[in-house]
């Protein structure tokens, strides 16, 4: 059974942004159908006065009873944030496990992880989480006990040893995610050289990233209608109608109010948009909630640093016009020719595609490019000139000559070319 409490008052009137509880629900139902559970019942629970003992009011505690009963639940998803109390106190009360949102998303990633660092990330937030339960737990049971006079019994220096074993746990994760943060630094340094211009796929979770992804490179990454069918980056070779290359990246899907032991772990996998010459933001305009999921997406993106208003390398790929009906599909294209950076498709079907991959294609010959170059070593005005003009990616220093490969604007490379025509021998295609 899914449980979504709607708080009528107090801060957590305003978490669900706008949204409906219903559709809160329903997102809430997707999660756990994620996790291949089966959903027999799904509710939405008003909450006037949050008690801290249960949260519910005891006359809601007994009527879900009586559900949980008839229809055997074995499991009820509480899509809020529970304290360890309440989650047990629940659980006395209805004689089955609990979970709150925070514990499902972590199972969602945990099943999802599919790179080492992802996995690690995962660990840790679930480390902490867990800690966070047992060390609350503890002064809970130490206060109780402390009332029985048992304080020092063996059940405390157990928990003790679990919270010890815990933190032994994390420090060696943490130590583990630097070593592979490094080699993955490597790696990028790497891609670099390999001057493919990545494009990044953004968006909320079921936009619909991982069918785009299938359908431009072709791929098997899993896509199924499943929230979170993606959770670590993944990259691949795409051809532009133009013949350049460039690497798809695909992301983990956004949710709304991510609970915030988890926000490391997904910024993390987020981190590769950063180094994105092209950002596509994803939206599935089909959903009654589309304006909403694309201001969370955005938030968060502010929060990396992306702000939408001005950034010219981002694209908002409007997804699953196939679901509109006619007069909205035309408004949408209304849309999409007064404003360049809206790209209406439907992923399913491939239309729009073609547009999109031209748009792409043209934005990135706006972009810098990379060159390489060969100079004698007396051309030091040259070598000083692309320094200061570019981003000089690699530089070997040669018997006779310096080769230099450098990223650079196209109008750039062209006054490069023209002032320094004399001293420069350029080396092979500029890519
Ligand atoms: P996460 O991995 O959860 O972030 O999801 P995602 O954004 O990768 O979504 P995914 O590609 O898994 O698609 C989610 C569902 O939407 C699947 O059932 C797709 O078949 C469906 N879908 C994707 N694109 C379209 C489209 O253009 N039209 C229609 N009708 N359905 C689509």
């Amino acid at each position: 059974m899914v449980i979504h409490p709607a708080f009528k008052t107090g801060p957590r009137a305003q978490y669900s942004g706008g949204r409906s509880p219903e559709t809160r629900l329903e997102e809430a139902c997707g999660l756990a159908r994620a996790i291949d559970l089966n959903v027999v019942a799904a509710e939405v629970v008003r909450v006037g006065d949050p008690k801290p003992n249960t949260l519910l009011g005891m006359g809601n505690v007994e009527r879900l009873k009586a559900i949980v009963d008839a229809e055997e639940v074995g499991l009820i998803v509480f899509d809020a944030a529970l304290t360890p109390v309440q989650q047990r106190n629940l659980e006395t009360e209805w004689k089955v496990k609990v979970i709150d949102r925070t514990g499902l998303i972590l199972e969602i990633f945990g099943e999802r992880a599919r790179t080492r660092e992802g996995q690690m990330q995962v660990e840790l937030a679930a480390l902490s989480y867990q800690r966070s339960r047992l060390v609350r737990s503890w002064t809970h049971l130490e206060r109780q006990r402390g009332g029985f006079g048992f304080i020092g019994g063996p059940g405390e220096s157990q928990i003790e040893m679990d919270r010890r074993l815990i933190d032994e746990r994390i420090v060696r994760i943490k130590k583990d995610l630097e070593d592979v943060k490094r080699t993955r630094a490597l790696h990028r340094q790497a891609r670099k050289r390999v001057p493919y211009p990545v494009v990044a796929l953004v968006g909320y979770t079921n936009a619909g990233k991982s069918t785009l992804f299938n359908r431009l490179t072709r791929a098997t990454v899993m896509a199924a209608d499943l929230l979170f069918a993606t959770l670590d980056p993944t990259m691949r070779r795409v051809h532009l109608p133009s013949g350049r290359e460039i690497i798809l990246s695909d992301t983990v899907g956004f949710i709304s109010d991510l609970p915030t032991e988890l926000v490391a772990a997904f910024r993390a996998t987020l981190e590769e948009v950063l180094e994105a010459d092209i950002i596509l933001h994803v939206r599935d305009v089909a959903h009654p909630e589309t304006d909403g999921q694309k201001a969370d997406v955005e938030a968060v993106l502010a929060g990396l640093g992306i702000s939408h208003e001005v950034s010219d390398t981002m694209f908002e790929v409007l997804n699953k016009t196939d679901l509109l009906d006619e007069p909205a599909r035309e408004t949408l294209s209304a849309q999409a020719a007064r404003d360049p950076r809206l790209k209406p498709i439907s992923a399913i079907t491939g239309a729009g595609l073609d547009e999109l991959l031209a748009a792409v294609d043209q934005r990135l010959s706006a972009q810098r490019q990379v060159a390489e170059y060969r100079l004698r070593h007396e051309d030091g005005a040259a070598m000083a000139w692309l320094y200061a003009h570019g981003e000089v990616m690699e530089r070997t220093d040669g018997e006779t000559c310096t080769e230099m490969t450098v990223r650079l604007a196209p109008e750039d490379i062209q006054r490069f070319e023209r002032q320094f025509s004399g001293s420069v021998k350029q080396e092979g295609e500029r890519r």
